[in-house]
């Protein structure tokens, strides 16, 4: 049931703030001040690192929580797919976390991955949408990401639910640990339980995203570009374009351009900027304006701040609310998502079932 939308695609972009905060109450205590993990949960204090695995989207949700963990937590984290981790055949060190995401729970790399670490790492954590699923079944810690069944083959509000509960994760590491105080650990529950709010505002800028994509519809190429919590992001709007689009493109973290990609800029092909104004913002502007130096159109996608800071001479800007940084990788997603949305629409694509893809990659 696709519930009055043409297609689960954009049903499911329309579920997150829901999702969301189901995912948050899973999570959260009565009064929402406090992370309680399912079953006997996880001691982030007797944990000294870990490793994080999957595939394709929910390869970039470990990405991104990568920098939360690091960042937060003070954890180092090491991310890799699923396909070259199982036979790299990596060490494991004892005092480590292996922690796999995955909507399915069924993905034959991620779980192949899963089965390597067996005995090797301290505990096996998964991420998991489906909770009946073998991924699931085989982790010592199964946590839920509560996003319902999706059935679009492009991952959306799955991925933001995978963001969520890591991002919980990184937040509760960092209270075990010792590396947030009990009043910066409050005070960014309290954002979180903003989000659904937040993102919901996000849709009212719907129409723009929509006129945005028809422009992208015409290129025969794009480029992604962001850095720090924005360079998974980038990756992540990268892939849904050409998933559902099938236009080419590429992401790239911001830093990297001079290093190769800006050769490739020219009048046609549209660069798309994720930079919400934060403490980044500055260095990913002075890149944003290397494009355009050299007559590259950009796509910057930022708030309003960010808008008024260096939006002069875009191509076009496009305008998401201000949230605590933590939180931009969930909110800059919803972007990532409708761009992909209407540009496949624009070009009259499949969007559910897109072409040579398959919701469950049961085979390697
Ligand atoms: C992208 C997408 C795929 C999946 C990947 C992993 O939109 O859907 O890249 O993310 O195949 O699937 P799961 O999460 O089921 O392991």
């Amino acid at each position: 049931d696709k519930a009055g939308h043409k297609h689960f695609m954009s049903k499911e972009i329309s579920e997150q703030p829901m999702v969301i905060s189901n995912a948050l109450n899973f999570y959260l205590n009565k009064e929402g001040t406090d992370i309680v993990l399912p079953g006997k949960g996880l001691d982030f204090s007797k944990i000294d690192r870990m490793v994080m695995v999957a595939c394709g989207t929910a390869s970039y949700a470990c990405l991104t929580a990568k920098y939360w963990f690091e960042q937060i937590a003070n954890l180092p984290v090491e991310v890799d797919v699923a396909s070259e981790f199982r036979y790299r055949e990596p060490p494991i060190e004892p005092g480590t976390a292996a922690l796999f995401v995955s909507q399915s729970g069924e993905t034959a790399d991620t779980l192949a991955a899963l089965r390597y670490c067996e005995g090797k790492a301290d505990k096996i954590v998964s991420v998991v949408n489906v909770d009946e699923s073998s991924i699931s079944r085989e982790s010592d810690l199964a946590l839920p990401i509560h996003a319902g069944t999706e059935i679009g083959v492009a991952s959306t509000k799955a991925f933001t639910c995978q963001l969520t509960v890591l991002l919980l994760l990184a937040l509760k590491a960092a209270r075990a640990r010792g590396a947030i105080s009990a009043e910066d650990f409050a005070d960014k529950l309290s954002s979180l339980r903003a989000l659904p709010g937040i993102f919901n505002h996000a849709f009212e800028n719907n129409a723009d995203f929509k006129k945005s994509a028809r422009r992208l519809a015409e290129a025969e190429s794009v480029l992604f570009l962001g850095r720090g919590l924005m360079y998974p992001l980038a990756l992540e709007g990268a892939l849904k374009l050409k998933e559902i689009s099938y236009i080419h493109a590429e992401a790239y973290a911001s830093g990297e351009l001079k290093h190769g990609p800006i050769a490739l800029i020219d009048k046609k092909m549209p660069v798309v900027v994720m930079a919400p104004r934060d403490g980044l913002f500055d260095k990913t502007v002075s890149n944003m304006q290397e494009v355009m130096a050299r007559g590259g159109k950009v796509m910057l996608i930022t708030d309003t701040a960010g808008a008024e800071e260096a939006g002069d001479g875009v191509w076009q800007s496009l305008i998401l609310p201000q949230v605590d940084p933590i939180l931009t990788p969930i909110l800059y997603a919803l972007p990532a998502q409708l761009l992909a949305y209407h540009t496949a629409i624009a070009k009259g694509t499949d969007v559910d079932q897109p072409r040579n893809l398959a919701k469950s990659v049961t085979v390697e």
